[in-house]
C-alpha cells in the first residue's frame, strides 16, 4: 500500500507542499532551507509533546544542521492557550529575539492548538512572517495544519479571532502519532471519517475493513489513510480558499451539531472536538434520512463506521435547549437560517439550508441519552 510523499496545495502565490513520511525529520532543515524562509527559526510547541518523545529535539537539530539559529518556546497544553494573553506572549518573544540582520520564521510543532495560535502570531507579527506546520496529532495532520485557517478564542466563542494565512510548508512525520493517546487518535479519525463520507467512498470502505489496531500499527496504512483525507481537504481548499463558496463548507459535516455540543459542554473534557463531530455526523445523517437524502442502509453504514472507530454517537447530561441555543449562536449559520451538511450517499454530500426545526429537533433527540 503506497502513499504519496508530497502533496501540493495549489493556491497561486500561496501554494505550498505537504511532505508526508515516517521517521524523516532529519530532512526538515534542508526542506526549510530550500524555501529560503529566513535566518532564525522560532519553534513553538508544548511541554507534553516535548516530553512524549525526542522528536521535537530531532526537528530542532535538523533545522540547526541546515545553518539556522534556533530558539524554542512552549505554550501550556490547553485550549485556553488560544487566547490574546498567550498571543501577546508569543509576539513579545518574537520581538525580543528579532533584530538587525535577522529574518525570523516560525516552526509550529504540535496539534491544532499550537498550529492555530502560532498561525495567528505568524500572520500578524511584522504584518506576516513565514511559518511551517509540523502537525503532531492525527487531527492536525489531516485537518488543522492544512488550509490556512488560524484562530484564537474569545469568551464569546471559539475561533472568533483569526485570519486566513497559508503555511509555507506542512511537514508530516507519522512517528509523532506513536505517542498520541488513544482518545486523541480516535478524535482525529472522526475528521477522516468525515472526509470519507463527504467525498471518498474508497476511503470509507478501507476504514470499514481495517481494525483500528491494524491501522495504528502500520505506517503504510496510516500514510495512505492520511493522504486520502488530505486530498479531500485539498479538493475543498483549492476551490474555495476563504470559504466564500459552499465547497469548503462541506468539510463542516458533523460540525453544526459538533460545535454546539462543544459550546454546551463549555469546551471541557467531556467531549473532544472529534467526539463532538462524531455525534454531529450521526445527527446530520439522521436528518438526511428524514429528508430522504439517504436510505436506512447508508445511515447504518455511517453509524457502523463510527462504532468501528470507537467514536460516540450519543450524549449524556446535555439539555436539548442548550444545544439549540448554542446552534443559533454559531457564526457559521447563515443569516437566520440553519445550514447543514447532509450526506446524499457514501462519498457524497450537499449543503442544505432551512432544514425544518421539527426535523432538527427529532434528530437531536435521537442522540440524547436519558
Ligand atoms: N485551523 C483549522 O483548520 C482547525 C481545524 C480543526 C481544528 N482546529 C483546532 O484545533 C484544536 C484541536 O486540535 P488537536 O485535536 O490537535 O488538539 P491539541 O492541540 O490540544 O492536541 C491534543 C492533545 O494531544 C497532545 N499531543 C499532541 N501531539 C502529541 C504527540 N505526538 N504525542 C503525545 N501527545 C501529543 C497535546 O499536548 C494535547 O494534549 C482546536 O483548538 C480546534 O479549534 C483548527
Ligand atoms: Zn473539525
Amino acid at each position: 500500500m503506497k502513499f504519496p510523499s508530497r502533496i501540493s496545495i495549489r493556491l497561486g502565490v500561496n501554494s505550498y507542499d505537504i511532505l508526508l513520511g515516517s521517521g524523516h525529520l532529519a530532512r526538515l532543515g534542508q526542506e526549510i532551507k530550500r524555501l529560503q524562509l529566513g535566518t532564525h527559526a522560532v519553534i513553538l510547541t508544548n511541554p507534553t509533546i516535548q516530553r512524549a518523545s525526542g522528536l521535537t529535539r530531532q526537528a530542532a537539530a535538523s533545522i540547526r544542521r541546515a545553518g539556522f539559529e534556533v530558539k524554542s518556546m512552549t505554550i501550556p497544553d490547553t485550549e485556553r492557550s488560544k487566547s490574546f494573553t498567550m498571543l501577546g506572549t508569543v509576539l513579545s518573544r518574537l520581538a525580543s529575539w528579532d533584530g538587525p540582520g535577522r529574518k525570523l520564521f516560525l516552526v509550529l510543532i504540535g496539534g491544532g492548538v499550537v498550529g492555530d495560535l502560532g498561525g495567528v502570531a505568524a500572520g500578524i507579527y511584522r504584518r506576516g512572517i513565514p511559518f511551517v506546520q509540523v502537525p503532531t496529532t492525527l487531527l492536525a495532520q489531516v485537518d488543522s495544519s492544512i488550509g490556512g485557517k488560524t484562530g484564537i478564542d474569545l469568551p464569546h466563542g471559539k475561533n472568533l479571532v483569526g485570519l486566513f494565512v497559508q503555511p509555507r510548508l506542512v511537514f508530516i512525520d507519522l512517528e509523532f502519532l506513536k505517542t498520541l493517546p488513544d482518545r486523541q487518535f480516535r478524535s482525529g479519525l472522526a475528521e477522516v471519517v468525515k472526509c470519507a463520507v463527504i467525498r471518498d467512498a474508497a476511503l470509507f470502505r478501507f476504514l470499514e475493513a481495517t481494525p483500528l489496531s491494524a491501522l495504528r500499527s502500520s505506517t503504510n496504512r496510516l500514510g495512505w489513510v492520511i493522504s486520502r483525507a488530505i486530498l479531500v481537504k485539498r479538493w475543498a481548499v483549492e476551490q474555495d480558499e476563504k470559504e466564500t463558496r459552499s465547497i469548503r463548507t462541506l468539510l463542516n459535516f458533523g460540525h453544526t451539531f459538533g460545535h454546539a455540543l462543544e459550546a454546551a459542554t463549555r469546551y471541557g473534557t467531556a467531549y473532544t472536538h472529534g467526539e463532538a463531530v462524531s455525534v454531529g455526523m450521526k445527527v446530520a445523517a439522521d436528518i438526511a434520512l428524514r429528508l430522504n437524502k439517504i436510505g436506512d442502509s447508508e445511515l447504518e453504514k455511517i453509524q457502523g463506521l463510527l462504532r468501528h472507530a470507537g467514536l460516540p454517537q450519543t450524549v449524556r447530561g446535555v439539555k436539548e435547549a442548550d444545544l439549540l441555543k448554542a446552534m443559533a449562536q454559531d457564526k457559521k449559520w447563515s443569516i437566520g437560517r440553519n445550514r447543514w451538511v447532509l450526506p446524499t450517499g457514501i462519498g457524497r454530500a450537499i449543503v442544505q439550508t432551512g432544514v425544518p426545526d421539527r426535523i432538527v429537533r427529532l434528530s437531536i433527540r435521537s442522540v440524547l441519552e436519558r
